[in-house]
């Protein structure tokens, strides 16, 4: 079968099971679902297995579940947990539940990762806002045929992560007074961490933090001409930064402890974006 009739298949179960598509839609990495849920009026939850062609998670703390529901007044959907291209699935199979939800309607996309800093000013617990990214995955979710009906050949990429969504995005890390970042984020292909000799080319060329995953999905919706904001937890300085391993669960600890003020933020921007004239609008802000 072909990637669009099993994207069209998800569709169809969702808008059985669920309706109209929601507002906005936000992907939450490692640990950070129940944090977001609690703050939020949750409708219902449906584990991933249970949505036609749903690719599952192997990876501890990616439960793999859609919620949805309402906050604020603008219905909301949230995929809690993520597949990576390191978990040996193709590209296309990543991007699956991310362009399922924009084929269903939604517009605005809130991307959200555990990420190493490697920007020296940064610190473990930081936020980090997505200015834009470098693609070190040795792969592209588009390779192959151009599926003409999602997106054109060659999307620009000149503008990834919205603008205006970023300016929401930072006003409301400033009201609620968080310590907050901003800078590129660099995706490998993992599931090693990187080298300290990695982290210095990356910091080279001109990384701020990096990790393993978001950027096939940003990539799939902007070929689909969608709205994207992208989060980083950094819950650790990257390799050889500090004289210590890094370690998995460490890396889900500091995300728990950070999960409060991440999933707080979110809820502030879905608000912001209920109020904001950009709900009603299906282009792009422009620069
Ligand atoms: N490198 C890659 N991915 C990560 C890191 C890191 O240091 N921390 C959290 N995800």
């Amino acid at each position: 079968m072909k990637i669009l009739e099993e994207l069209q298949e998800a569709v169809a179960f969702l808008r059985e099971r669920i309706g109209e598509p929601p507002q906005v839609a936000a992907v939450l990495g490692s640990g950070l679902g129940d944090a977001f849920l609690s703050k939020v009026n949750v409708e219902s939850r449906l584990p991933y297995r249970k949505i036609p062609h749903f690719p599952a998670s192997s990876v501890v703390g990616h439960a793999g579940e859609l919620g949805w529901g309402e906050s604020q007044g603008i219905r909301y959907c949230a995929l809690l947990g993520r597949v990576h291209l390191y978990e040996g699935l193709p590209l296309q199979r990543i991007v699956f539940a991310v362009r399922t939800m924009a084929l269903w309607g939604v517009h605005n996309f809130i991307i959200t990762n555990a990420a190493g800093a490697i920007n020296r000013d940064f610190s473990p617990g930081d936020l980090m806002l997505i200015t834009d990214h470098i693609n070190l995955q040795g792969d592209n979710p588009l390779a192959g045929d151009n599926e003409k009906e999602l997106g054109p050949r060659f999307p620009d990429m000149s503008c990834a992560y919205d603008k205006g969504l970023r300016r929401m995005a930072a006003e409301s890390a400033r009201e609620l007074g968080l310590q907050f970042r901003q800078g590129v984020y660099v995706a490998l292909r993992g599931p090693s961490y990187e080298t300290p000799a990695e982290i210095r080319m990356c910091e080279a060329i001109g990384a701020d933090a990096v990790g393993m995953s978001t950027v096939p999905e940003v990539i799939a919706l902007n070929h689909m001409k969608r709205r994207v904001m992208g989060i980083s937890c950094l819950t650790n300085m990257a390799a050889g930064i500090l004289d210590q391993p890094l370690i998995h669960d460490e890396v889900l600890q500091v995300t728990q402890k950070a999960q409060d003020d991440f999933s707080q933020l979110i809820v502030r921007i879905i608000g912001k974006l209920g109020a904001d004239w950009i709900l009603r609008r299906d282009a792009k802000t422009q620069r």
